[in-house]
């Protein structure tokens, strides 16, 4: 979605860990663990619609997000995407990662691994060049291992969602890298059944999903279609409040 400024979001969890460690792996869809910290809390930011070469207030966030970091003691910051405006990057080396990103949050509490899911400026772009594990030779926190993805931090289940494929309309531009992706409906297909596997998998107390568009939204863009029809039903079932903004 084209918005101006960054948000910024804090989200504390804390509660008991009571969920096994030794939960299945669930389908295909990647995993990342993250313990929490030793007396069970976990504390995170999330941020999206950012990489704006410092412009457009991002510099002023990315320091807030720095003295909030701080007195949070965060574990990590989740990305919702849009990390790069307006075409993402062109290759790992492309000189736009560092300036919106690496030189933009330099607080001693962001360097933390940083969870990301792509938006739609992201897939103008070279989509996969932000997966590549080049781009983590460069920055080490960019952690977009893969387009949709799991972290488990045993107190919560983080669902990291790539959203973009579902938007009909982008498939009819040509300026999305579908590399990897098409055909969207094989695509769609698998990501909802692994999805919907590791939902019900999951014995985290805490399930969240994340994604770049909204369900549904009361704002300009309105309500994603696509996404009502194919993902609000496997995320009802497992009883998801309704969800503005990000699907976060
Ligand atoms: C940055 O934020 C200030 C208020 O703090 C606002 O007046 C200004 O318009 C913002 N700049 C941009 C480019 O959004
Ligand atoms: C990577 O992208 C940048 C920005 O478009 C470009 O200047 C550079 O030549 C590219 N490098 C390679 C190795 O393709
Ligand atoms: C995609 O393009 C086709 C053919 O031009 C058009 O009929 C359809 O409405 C478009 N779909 C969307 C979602 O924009
Ligand atoms: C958007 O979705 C919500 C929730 O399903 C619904 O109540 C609302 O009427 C929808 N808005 C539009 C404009 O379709």
């Amino acid at each position: 979605m084209a918005r101006v400024v960054a948000i910024l979001l804090a989200v504390v969890v804390a509660a008991t860990a009571s969920a096994s460690l030794l939960a299945p792996a669930a389908a295909e869809l990647t995993r990342v663990e993250h313990p929490p910290k030793t007396e069970g809390s976990l504390n995170i930011l999330a941020v999206g619609d950012w990489g704006r070469r410092g412009q457009f207030n991002q510099t002023l966030v990315a320091e807030q997000m720095g003295v909030v970091g701080e007195k949070l003691d965060i574990d990590f910051v989740i990305s919702t995407g849009d990390n790069i405006y307006d075409d993402g990057i062109a290759n790992t080396s492309d000189p736009l990662f560092k300036e919106c990103f690496t030189n933009i949050y330099t607080s001693q509490s962001l360097q933390k691994p940083w969870y990301i899911v792509l938006g739609n400026h992201d897939y103008t772009g070279n989509a996969l060049a932000q997966q590549d594990p080049a781009i983590r030779e460069v920055d080490s926190r960019y952690l977009a291992v893969a387009k949709s993805f799991i972290v488990n931090s045993e107190i919560a289940d983080f669902f990291l969602v790539d959203t973009s494929p579902f938007y009909l309309k982008y498939w009819n531009s040509s300026k999305y890298d579908w590399r990897n992706v098409a055909p969207r409906d094989t695509y769609i297909e698998t990501l909802l059944k692994d999805l919907d596997d590791a939902l019900t998998q999951s014995e985290a107390p805490w399930k969240i999903v994340v994604g770049h568009h909204p369900i549904s939204s009361g704002c300009e863009h309105g309500n994603t279609t696509e996404l009502q029809q194919l993902l609000r039903p496997i995320l009802e079932a497992f009883y998801f409040p309704r969800l503005r903004h990000h699907l976060f």
